[in-house]
């Protein structure tokens, strides 16, 4: 029998966030190669244009080129069992993205040498220091030329309000990048032409310097020395508690196309990355190698596979072992559930899982059954892990088919898109027109192309301009303020009403006019 505390302790669940272009999927792509999980170089990037030829909707990240859904995948790597959780780079994503994270246990943080810290990285950091997560620095095209490692430290403390310290230091940059200097294993390691060459330990910053002088110029390694000086003096010490808290980034500087400095990262990382991680839920706290299984479904998603027409509901797992064919039961509605086939993803395949742990990400074929932040228990003992974070919609657009007769495959795609999470459907109560609200304008696009894609419908849409939506958890709303010039009440998917408003102005006098009605930015979870 395996040890549950054995498999806990091998298994890391990460996500990676970045601004597009930081280098987010060459990284993946070369650790997915370390791992053997992958064969050779742009199978990742030749996967995704595989991608686009049989799911058209994807066609749209292409024309964007932006990357519009999170995937999971898993591989192994030096008695690792990784996870990495992709997150989509664009701001317009940022629901489906957010919850990602919550599903993970460290974040890695990619910054593009020559740009520091971007938007959307800041909007992503501060969704996991609010959580608290861990946080791992790769400084990406060192062999570019770019900022200087001191400027970018001091920009991820003012910028993210996190200190920072280097575990590697890059010896020159652009044109004079000469490889890093592993302050952690007391190393040379060597860059050449895109390539790593060679390492070299030594002892001190003597033998240091005598090594570099065989290899560049003294400009870069008077710079380096003055810096690593600095660095020891004045720097942050390695804090592995402040790293656990989300309060300190190990930082690390490679240069991704090349896969220079990935082995290295790869390596400290997950000797520091934390394991999975206990969680807080209704019945106390739930420990990884506690007995009993547990998890929640962070993310759903229709269509995965165009050929075969199915939703996924992706769990993540906190406790105990999925073994195949097991009984569960599901927080929301207590009943009882077979966990169908349930699937584990990898760098090219989805297979059908025989056993997975605390950490792992397992994709249940879902009939319409789950909900974002539905928790799956292992016995008649339920309990919860709480909703997830909802970002309310603040942009709303009135859709209908353009041609009538495609009027079931409308419903049919709304309902399957809506329970994906990434929109918001409405109707409003008489007219049974059909309101859609999002997190950013692009999902409306994104909406639009899958309806035709995947579902043949054209569709006519016409913006609203309501900014609010709150739900309504307490009171009756009178008929005569259901429908106003600022204000429109409407029902969800599962038929909670939600009043829509113009503006902040509105929302609080209909608040201070009707002060028994209480409104809620969450949806009130339902059977
Ligand atoms: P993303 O997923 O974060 O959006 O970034 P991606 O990995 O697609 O990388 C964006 C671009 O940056 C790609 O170039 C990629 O080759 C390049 N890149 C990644 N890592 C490095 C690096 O270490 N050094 C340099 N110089 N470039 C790097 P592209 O021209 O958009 O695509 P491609 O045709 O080269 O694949």
């Amino acid at each position: 029998m395996t040890d549950m505390k054995t498999e806990v302790d091998r298994r890391k669940t990460f996500a990676i966030i970045s601004h597009p272009d930081a280098g987010k999927t060459t990284l993946t792509e070369k650790m997915l190669l370390l791992g053997g999980a992958i064969r050779t170089a742009g199978s990742v990037k030749a996967k995704k244009s595989a991608k686009f030829a049989t799911s058209d909707w994807m066609e749209l990240e292409k024309q964007r080129g932006i990357s519009v859904t999170s995937s999971v995948m898993q591989f192994e790597y030096q008695g690792y069992k990784i996870n990495i959780l992709d997150t989509p780079g664009h701001q317009d994503f940022s629901e489906d993205t957010y919850r990602t994270l919550m599903a993970v246990d460290s974040v890695v943080m990619i910054l593009d040498v020559a740009k520091g810290v971007e938007e959307q990285t800041k909007k992503l950091f501060k969704v996991c220091r609010d959580r608290g997560i861990p946080i791992f620095t790769f400084i990406n095209k060192m062999d570019r030329f770019g900022k200087e490692p001191f400027e970018l430290f001091e920009e991820i403390e003012e910028v993210l309000g996190i200190e920072s310290t280097p575990i590697n230091y890059p010896i020159g940059m652009g044109p004079t990048f000469t490889g890093v200097y592993d302050r952690f294993e007391k190393q040379i390691e060597y860059y050449d032409n895109g390539e790593k060459v060679g390492t070299q330990a030594i002892e001190d910053y003597d033998e240091l310097q005598e090594h570099l002088e065989k290899v560049t110029d003294q400009e870069t390694i008077d710079q380096l020395m003055e810096d690593l000086m600095l660095v020891d003096e004045a720097g942050n010490e390695f804090d592995y508690e402040a790293v656990e808290n989300g309060k300190q980034t190990p930082v690390f500087f490679g240069s991704a196309v090349s896969s220079f400095g990935v082995p290295t990262f790869l390596e400290h990382f997950l000797e520091m990355a934390p394991l999975p991680s206990t969680r807080e839920s209704t019945k106390g706290t739930v420990k990884p190698t506690d007995e009993e299984f547990s998890g929640f479904v962070f993310k759903i998603q229709a269509n995965m596979d165009p050929a075969h027409r199915d939703r996924i509901a992706f769990l993540r797992i906190c406790s105990g072992k999925y073994e195949k064919g097991m009984t569960t039961w599901l927080d929301r509605t207590g009943k009882q559930m077979k966990l169908a086939l349930p699937q584990q993803f990898f760098a090219d395949s989805r297979e059908n899982v025989e056993e997975a742990y605390a950490g792992d990400i397992i994709g249940l074929y879902d009939p319409g059954v789950y909900q974002i932040g539905d928790t799956v228990c292992g016995s008649k003992n339920i309990f919860s892990f709480g909703d997830l974070p909802q970002f309310p919609p603040e942009h709303f657009a009135k859709v209908r088919p353009k041609n009538a007769m495609k009027h079931k495959q409308y419903i049919k795609g709304i309902q399957q898109i809506a329970q994906e999470g990434a929109i918001q459907v409405y109707r409003t109560p008489h007219m049974e027109e059909t309101i859609l609200g999002a997190v950013g304008q692009l999902q409306f696009d994104v909406f639009i192309y899958r309806m035709k894609a995947e579902y043949g419908v054209d569709l006519v849409m016409d913006t609203l301009s309501y900014q609010i939506a709150r739900w309504i958890a307490e009171g009756d709303v009178p008929e005569k303020l259901r429908r106003t010039s600022t204000n429109m009440m409407v029902y969800d998917y599962v038929d909670r009403p939600v009043m829509l408003f113009k503006n902040d102005f509105n929302l609080e006098y209909f608040q201070n006019q009707n002060e028994d009605i209480v409104l809620s930015e969450r949806p009130p979870r339902t059977e």
